[in-house]
């Protein structure tokens, strides 16, 4: 009797050890337990809590078993089991069994999920979601891994976790239903973009358009891998790669693909636990293929937004990729029919060219489409004479800047009338607004873009939802919300405009509008001056949310308001840590301000020259940061924003160091802007510094991203000096440019030595380091500056040159 009472005393305490593991393991799952929908404790945490897995509710009825990143505001998605078929959210479990197959069983016991088969041989030991993110099934021999979830991703690559030829990503929106859009490897072995609407899957990403050398890829190399480093880098088997904007450790990544199909890398911000991107593949979403459907047109509202061809309607608002259509529209071939064109100007759609023509007049091309009964239209480039005709309107874009694209003539029937109000305009910042800055400012849809979506998701509250057809449904009740909110607000403007995207907000979310008042507000009335430059004066701030601000008022810089608002789309895009974060502006006529972050130790010429208050000494480490960090930045401006920005005017007077000094380019984006590949690159009227300003500033020359870096060059030599190189010249009745070109040839010839002398160097090097200063790096900065400064620009290195080069010998 004692021995059997033993063992049920034995079987009730394994029973309840095994129940408190059930309970309590949150660490891991252990074989036979399991995890139940209705628990909020039952999900299990990486280690250092970075993840959690567990159920993720999609709608107050349905759920999906998901992993998430624990410490970003809003919960982010980064993988999930059963995103087609969400499960009740109550009664319903996760199962991981004792052959270590992990089942997800819905309310009525029906199995929507289970986790590829595993090897039978090995018996398993537990089921744990590590720090990188990845849900791992583990043998009792050893570290085996029998099963992971890094193997069958979802949306998202995360940092480690690498895509061979055997999985893709698919793009899905926020309530995890998956889209059209994918990435893979393609038949040549190339990391692509795949359209796959109506199962043709087409590429557009890289572009299909370039040969595989300007694509820098390598195809048929069928060891496929491609991962995210730890530090911000791809790199593919295929040569695909990219870098994070914020490069470095410690930061929090993932690389998703979207529901509208671009492909981003974000960062999470530790502070505010918001995402930003700092990569993407496509910088300018209305290139993004498939966007807006047959008939539809990209056009930014500022946000990208869709819009039929004037005289079509749209087929589904919930689902813009299938476009629009208009049964009356349509074109025979029967010659009775009387047809008309109109006209759309600044816009141009992609492919199904029925030919090429060129040279030809504009009546010519018109009687060639009449002619073809297959011609929906045709695109027009006014002054090339080039002529386009297409057979279906299809990746139609709208876009402000004159020149960049062509005139559409679209054939509609004689009889179908159509308001002018239907004519897409591009407009980079919003309508156009009333010269009255106090008044609400309300084109910034992107700001309440997550708002709409919590209000639809509480809304829903009162709904029967369940299962995959209640996320469609949600899923349409927020564009119908949504979309009524935009209407509303764009509706003078423009009929029928829908949003083509969620997460554009991202990079534009912190980027605003501030009216007068407030930032009068916000300064004081403008009391605490901090500077004066020829392109404004600089006040300190405190917004309302307690951010330190810098406001700069600007002197007249600008003519237009377009421009204006064109060079401001620009700005507020950039973002990049050795740049200043610009985070809005006020054009209230006659006010023209901008608003950015406020750096904390002051301007470089202030701590280098040592001018006045300051008693610092800038170490070498520091400077040889600040030249690199300078560099960085520049480069980041000339080569990978979304248009190329010439800073026009680097000085130290420009460039901010935070309170670890690491320096911040302030200023940036006021010269004129420059198309990207341009030969159009004319800046009228000299801006610039005396000193720092390169010669072809003088000669008439075209201006490009070289004189900035004659410019950085002078900076270079000003860190190692210490001092200006106005001052160098100690009698001062010779041109400091004069100057220049004599201390370039003296540094030529003593680095061309291969001897040289120590105390050369030394001799050149700000006296007041005592000769403390990392002899490589000193060499390598002279060498830079050297070539910085020729004066033929050609011969001048690019800024990723510079980065390149500074970068090798950096510590
Ligand atoms: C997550 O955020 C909490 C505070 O919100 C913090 O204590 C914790 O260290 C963070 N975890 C990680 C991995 O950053
Ligand atoms: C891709 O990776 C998975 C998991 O790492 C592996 O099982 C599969 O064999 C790989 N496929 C190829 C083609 O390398
Ligand atoms: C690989 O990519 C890099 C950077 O894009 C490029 O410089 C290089 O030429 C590419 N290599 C090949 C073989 O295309
Ligand atoms: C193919 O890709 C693998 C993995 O990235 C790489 O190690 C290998 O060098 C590549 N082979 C060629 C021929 O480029
Ligand atoms: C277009 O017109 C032709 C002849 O006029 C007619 O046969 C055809 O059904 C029409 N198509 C549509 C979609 O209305
Ligand atoms: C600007 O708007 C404010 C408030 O909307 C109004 O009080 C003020 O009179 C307006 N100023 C002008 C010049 O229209
Ligand atoms: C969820 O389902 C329950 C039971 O079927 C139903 O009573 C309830 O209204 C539903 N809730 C929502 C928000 O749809």
């Amino acid at each position: 009797m004692d021995h059997t009472a033993g063992s049920f005393a034995l079987l009730f305490l394994l029973t309840s050890i095994n129940c408190l593991l059930c309970i309590s393991a949150l660490d891991f799952l252990s074989p036979g337990s399991s995890l139940s929908v209705e628990r909020s404790s039952d999900v299990l945490y990486s280690p250092d809590a970075t993840f959690t897995c567990g159920f993720y509710q999609v709608s107050p009825n349905s759920s999906v078993f998901s992993i998430w990143f624990s410490n970003s505001s809003e919960k982010t998605v980064v993988w999930s089991a059963n995103p087609l078929h969400p499960v009740y959210t109550w009664g319903s479990k996760f199962v991981f069994n004792t052959d270590g197959t992990m089942v997800l069983k819905d309310y009525n016991s029906h199995i929507v999920w289970t986790s590829s088969s595993v090897i039978s041989s090995s018996t398993p030991r537990h089921a744990r979601l590590l720090n990188s993110g990845n849900l791992v099934v583990k043998g009792t021999t050893g570290d085996f891994i029998m099963w992971e979830s890094f193997a069958s991703p979802t949306h998202t690559l995360l940092p480690g976790q690498s895509i061979n030829a055997t999985m893709k990503l698919v793009s899905t929106n926020r309530l995890l239903i998956p889209g059209h859009y994918n990435l893979h490897f393609d038949d040549q072995y190339l990391l692509s973009l795949f359209d796959d609407e109506k199962d043709l899957p087409f590429i557009y990403w890289p572009n299909p358009s370039h040969t595989i050398w300007d694509k820098l890829r390598v195809p048929f190399n069928s060891t496929t891998s491609g991962v995210l480093d730890t530090l911000g880098h791809f790199l593919a088997s295929d040569n695909a790669t990219f870098t994070a904007a914020d490069w470095g450790t410690g930061i929090q990544r993932r690389l998703t693909l979207d529901f509208d199909g671009n492909l981003r890398l974000y960062s999470l911000d530790k502070v505010e636990r918001t995402w930003s991107v700092t990569w993407m593949a496509f910088p300018q979403l209305c290139k993004v293929r498939g966007l807006c459907g047959p008939n539809g047109i990209c056009v930014y509202t500022p946000v990208p937004s869709c819009v039929c061809v004037p005289g079509y309607e749209v087929v589904d608002p919930s689902d813009w990729t299938k476009g629009c259509s208009n049964p009356k529209i349509n074109i025979t071939c029967d010659n009775e029919q009387k047809v008309r064109f109109l006209r759309l100007p600044n816009t141009d759609f992609f492919g199904y060219d029925l030919g090429a023509y060129h040279f030809v007049s504009l009546h010519t091309c018109k009687n060639l489409c009449l002619d073809d009964c297959n011609c929906m239209g045709f695109a027009y480039w006014q002054g090339l004479g080039d002529c386009y005709p297409k057979s279906a309107l299809v990746g139609g874009v709208t876009l402000a800047n004159l020149g960049s694209t062509g005139t559409m003539y679209i054939k509609i029937p004689e009889g179908i009338h159509v308001s002018i109000s239907s004519i897409p305009h591009s407009q980079p910042l919003g309508p156009k607004y009333s010269p009255n800055c106090s008044a609400t400012n309300n084109y910034f849809v992107a700001h309440f873009l997550d708002d709409e979506l919590q209000t639809g998701h509480n809304e829903s509250k009162h709904l029967y939802l369940y299962g995959f057809l209640s996320a469609v449904f949600l899923a349409e009740m927020i564009f119908i919300v949504f979309g009524w909110f935009i209407l509303r607000k764009e509706g003078r403007q423009l009929r029928g405009v829908w949003p083509a995207e969620v997460g554009y907000e991202m990079i534009t979310n912190h980027f605003r509008r501030y009216s007068y008042m407030e930032l009068v507000t916000a300064t004081r009335r403008f009391q605490d001056e901090l500077g004066r430059g020829a392109s404004g004066i600089v006040y300190k701030g405190v917004l309302k949310d307690k951010r330190d601000v810098v406001v700069k008022k600007l002197a007249n810089v600008y003519k237009g308001e377009e421009e204006f608002q064109h060079e401001l789309d620009v700005i507020g895009r950039i973002y990049h840590m050795h740049l200043v974060r610009v985070w809005g502006f006020c054009s209230d006529d006659p006010h023209r301000m901008l608003v950015s972050e406020f750096v904390k130790n002051g301007s470089l010429d202030k701590m280098l020259f040592g001018g006045g208050s300051s008693h610092v000494l800038l170490e070498w480490k520091q400077r040889f940061n600040i030249a690199l960090g300078v560099a960085k930045g520049l480069a980041y401006l000339h080569h990978e924003c979304s248009e190329w920005v010439i800073h026009c005017d680097m000085k130290p007077e420009n460039i901010l160091l935070d309170e670890n000094l690491e320096p911040k380019i302030a200023d940036f984006g006021l010269a004129k802007l420059l198309n990207r590949g341009g030969s159009n690159t004319s800046v009228s009227r000299i801006r610039g510094t005396r000193g720092y300003l390169a010669p072809e500033w003088v000669s008439n020359l075209p201006v490009t991203s070289k004189v900035d870096v004659y410019s950085f060059g002078v900076v270079l030599l000003e860190l190692l000096k210490g001092s200006r190189v106005t001052d160098l010249d100690k009698n001062g009745d010779e041109e400091v440019e004069m100057v220049l070109k004599r201390m370039v040839n003296m540094l030529m010839e003593k680095l061309e030595s291969d001897t040289i002398e120590q105390y050369l160097i030394t001799d050149f090097i700000d006296t007041r380091l005592n000769g403390h200063f990392n002899n490589l790096q000193a060499r390598t900065m002279m060498k830079l500056a050297v070539s910085c400064l020729q004066e033929d620009r050609g011969r001048r290195p690019t800024m990723e040159n510079a980065v390149q080069m500074l970068a090798s010998v950096d510590e």
